[in-house]
């Protein structure tokens, strides 16, 4: 358990731009950021993160909260996994007992595998620079290489030393279990005996997007025909090897800057690259391509670079990474090395101006490297040209967007020497044949249009429930609660004088004096927080909400105080609703309040109706029949007064 001090020391420190920053490009917009929904696929940025009031908000993806939020719907850490990491991140230290046996077997399973794979790293590379045998076999080989050690230590690299089981015997001493010690795959249990995956091999850590270790690679030091070059951990709950990029953890800062992606196809590619200051580069590590490896990159630029081996093997991996990265609407150009030569041996070969030189001399845009390619073979024959005018024309079809696609028809066209009209009516052809195939899934339910006063349409809808109404009431009162409304009142001389009162007065008087109670019980923890406040004359602020230390309430907060734009679908339509609802605070206040009311009554109303059903006895149901005229009476009052408001 983590102390609420240390809670609310975490949540104060934290920089919500700073920690979204790590994983998504964020670019400042006004007072606050934008960036690509690291959520969803999305081609124009509505991630917004606003600094003032510590929250993010997604609009492609509903999603919304604060700092902690994000981490675990990011990062899929649970809340003590967010905290610790915030902690982490800015030092902020965390009271916790040493760890005995017990304890390190009630963490939930996922961190656990995270400190299995980060005791095992330590493992590794201590194995690598201070054991005989990791420096004789290991450190040399990696020296043979060209690593220097200032590199290893970075990319935690490290040696499996040559015996059955060194790290399974290590680990157990240690209080590891047998259990998750299979379960990270690092250890192997094979006729009842529990022996070590890497042996005699150097390691090669896998990182996700906050430099914690996922899984490994290792590399055999001798070629031997009987053994694989690779070994890996196999997939876990922590490691999905088809949603990762090894390198990328390294590299998203230099993507950035960049604004280009370089894609290479091993470890040793990735390491090398970054070595000679090329830093912008990651690999896919032996899997072929994936959309969600490519999804990515996304986030942190539209442009990827692709650099394999020349080889038959290279090359067809290349064009199924063309398709893929043209689906997701991004850029993609193409490097080919010659074969025999991959991206480490050519850095190791050349000095770095010359590889970025050659690299982004030598990249050529998916047309010209296929025509390129597949030209000679098609030379004299009218079928193979046929066939590679096809594929490249499917290729275009790819692209989402309808003037890039123009823009390469024109280009295939000069290349090939065919005519433009020609290109276009094959690519319309295959457009209309996708179409008609994807044309039998429903598209999706069309968004309602959105007017200003949602929040009174909502009314009537969902029938029992007053959930709307109430997370309407919270949300005026976390967004606006500091702020003044005016009453108009005449004093004894019958002049009018402007009463101030704040919202959060208002509303919290009004509700009381009513003894209406909220169903959702987190909106009853905020308001009885509001109450208690205003008792002591004192009204809390959103950041009090945001950084909450109950866990529901500061989630609620931080999504609501990001809510006034939820009410829109349409960015540029919220930037005008926003001012209206802030101009028209009380009107957006009374309104709010009554609905509730209404819908409140609405729901007494049900009720009474059902014990009219159910009573027997008859002088009872004369009472309740009673109450249910008193109701129907106070409805009426309060729908007329609304209907009243909405209308002047
Ligand atoms: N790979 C694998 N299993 C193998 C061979 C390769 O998992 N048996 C993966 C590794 O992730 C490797 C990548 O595919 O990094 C590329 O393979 P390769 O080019 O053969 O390896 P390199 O990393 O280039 O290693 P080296 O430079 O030492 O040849
Ligand atoms: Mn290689």
């Amino acid at each position: 358990m983590i102390k609420r001090e240390a809670i609310q020391k975490i949540l104060e420190a934290a920089r919500i731009e700073e920690v979204v920053g790590e994983f998504v490009n964020l670019k400042k917009s006004g007072k606050n950021y934008k960036g690509l929904s690291p959520f969803t696929n999305e081609t124009n940025p509505s991630f917004f993160v606003s600094p003032a009031k510590n929250i993010f908000k997604c609009f492609s993806s509903d999603k919304g909260g604060n700092v902690v939020t994000f981490l675990m719907e990011h990062e899929h850490f649970t809340y003590p996994e967010a905290l610790r990491y915030l902690a982490q991140k800015y030092n902020i230290e965390i009271e916790e007992e040493q760890q005995t046996p017990e304890e390190l077997q009630q963490l939930n399973e996922r961190e656990t595998l995270f400190q299995v794979n980060d005791f095992a790293q330590k493992y590794f590379t201590n194995n690598l620079l201070e054991t005989e045998q990791g420096k004789a076999i290991g450190l040399s080989y990696l020296k043979e290489r060209s690593f220097r050690e200032e590199t290893i230590r970075k990319f935690q690299l490290g040696y499996g030393i040559d015996k059955w089981d060194a790290f399974t015997q290590h680990a157990q001493q240690n209080g590891y279990k047998k259990e998750y010690l299979l379960k990270t795959g690092l250890s192997i249990e094979k006729e009842s005996k529990v022996y070590d995956r890497f042996r005699a091999r150097v390691i090669f850590p896998i990182h996700n997007l906050s430099g914690r270790i996922l899984g490994f690679g290792g590399r055999i030091l001798v070629s031997d025909e009987h053994k694989p070059k690779y070994v890996n951990s196999p997939g876990s709950v922590i490691y999905n090897k088809s949603q990762i990029l090894y390198g990328l953890y390294f590299a998203k800062n230099a993507i950035i800057k960049a604004d280009n992606c370089y894609l290479v196809e091993g470890y040793t590619d990735v390491i090398s690259f970054y070595q000679s200051g090329i830093e912008n580069v990651v690999a896919s590590s032996g899997t072929s391509l994936t959309s969600d490896q490519i999804r990515l990159i996304k986030r942190y630029t539209p442009n990827i670079t692709i650099l394999y081996d020349g080889d038959a093997a290279g090359i067809k991996a290349s064009f199924r990474g063309i398709d893929l990265i043209l689906e997701e609407g991004m850029n993609v150009k193409i490097v080919m090395f010659p074969e025999g030569e991959d991206p480490d041996l050519f850095v190791r070969n050349n000095r770095t101006a010359d590889v970025i030189k050659f690299i982004t001399g030598d990249a050529n845009d998916f047309i010209k490297f296929k025509t390129r390619l597949l030209k000679d073979e098609a030379a004299n024959d009218p079928v193979k040209k046929a066939n590679l005018i096809r594929d490249i024309v499917e290729t275009i079809t790819l692209i989402p967007d309808a003037i890039f696609r123009t823009v390469y028809i024109k280009e295939c066209s000069n290349i090939l020497d065919i005519p433009e009209q020609t290109l276009m009516n094959e690519l319309n052809k295959i457009l209309r044949r996708k179409f008609k195939k994807r044309s039998n899934i429903p598209e999706p339910e069309e968004i309602p249009p959105v007017t200003q006063y949602q929040h009174i349409q909502q009314v009537g809808l969902d029938d029992n429930k007053s959930e709307y109404q109430e997370k309407d009431v919270i949300r005026l009162l976390l967004n606006y609660g500091m702020d003044d409304i005016i009453f108009e009142e005449k004093d004894e001389e019958n002049n009018i004088v402007n009463i101030p009162v704040k919202v959060a007065r208002f509303i919290v008087n009004d509700l009381k004096e009513d003894d209406i109670q909220f169903h959702n019980p987190v909106y009853q923890l905020i308001f009885e927080e509001y109450a208690l406040a205003l008792e002591k004359d004192y009204i809390p602020d959103d950041q009090y909400f945001i950084n909450h230390t109950d866990e529901n309430i500061s989630h609620t907060a931080a999504h609501l105080l990001s809510s006034p734009y939820e009410l829109s679908s349409n960015w540029i339509k919220n930037r005008i609703f926003v001012p209206i609802e802030k101009e028209n605070l009380k009107y957006s206040m009374e309104t709010s309040v009554l609905a509730l009311k209404a819908k409140e009554i609405e729901h007494q109303i049900s009720l009474n109706q059902q014990c009219i059903k159910e009573t027997k006895n008859e002088e009872d149901i004369l009472i309740l029949l009673e109450e249910q005229k008193g109701l129907k009476i106070v409805s009426r009052q309060i729908n007329s007064r609304l209907s009243r408001i909405i209308i002047k």
